[in-house]
């Protein structure tokens, strides 16, 4: 997959296309990553099994336990999966509206997070969940913490497809100053550690057309959860 590093023919500063292009890393904080286009050389591999995961368990406008309808779509994959109603956020192993186990979580799934939470510095990472998110044109998501998590080890590991979107990238207080950061299709923000705890967010999306995913946007965010 990779070319050749240091050859005479290659200096590093082109590629023949993006999938032997090494990944960009943008640092967001001591332990926070953006691997630029790191999910591309995946995509193609991974989108049929997205598609049967969400015939298996559609995309619903969950309720927060305030009482608000959530304007992202949500699904989700693997052993455990999120959910919010009016009595809380939590994990389950039962998708609420099927009554029946989340669909397993794709290979392909698993070996990009893997893969991705080692180049940000984060080996053996093992996601036993997988939340799918679905922002049509002018779906937010409003600044929080990841913390229904048993633990707070392992990294988050967040996968952008589809139309750009605006990510908020804040600190461990909600009210503190926040960064704003572009994600593009194939982009993957990465954060653990000291980091694990710190707010984000996604402000609302542009509408658009993408060439594979049409309008809309769809993040994969892989966890730990159990
Ligand atoms: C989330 O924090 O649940 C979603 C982040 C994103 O959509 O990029
Ligand atoms: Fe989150």
């Amino acid at each position: 997959m990779h070319c050749s590093d240091g050859g005479p023919a290659n200096l590093g500063l082109f590629s023949d296309s993006d999938l032997q292009q090494p990944a960009r890393i943008e640092l967001l904080g001591p332990q926070s990553r953006v691997l630029r286009g790191f999910a591309l050389p995946w995509i193609e591999a991974l989108l049929p099994p997205l598609h049967a995961v969400l015939g298996a368990a559609p995309f619903r406008q969950m309720q927060t336990p305030g009482g608000f309808t959530m304007s992202v779509g949500l699904s989700s994959c693997g052993q455990l999966g999120w959910t919010t109603d009016r009595h809380g956020y939590r994990y389950s192993p039962i998708d609420p509206q099927s009554q029946r186990p989340w669909p397993a979580m794709p290979g392909v799934f698993r070996e990009l997070a893997e893969a991705a939470a080692q180049a940000a510095g984060f080996p053996g990472f093992a996601p036993d969940s997988c939340l799918i998110n679905c922002y049509r044109p002018g779906a937010k998501m409003s600044l929080h913490q990841d913390k229904n998590e048993r633990d707070y080890t392992a990294p988050i590991v967040s996968v952008s497809l589809g139309l750009p979107a605006t990510f908020l990238f804040g600190g461990q207080q909600r009210n503190g100053k926040t960064q704003r950061v572009p994600l593009l299709h194939g982009d993957v923000v990465v954060w653990g550690g000291v980091d694990r705890l710190r707010y984000h967010g996604v402000l609302a999306l542009k509408d658009g057309q993408h060439p594979l995913l049409g309008r809309q946007r769809i993040n994969l965010t892989l966890r730990q959860a159990g």
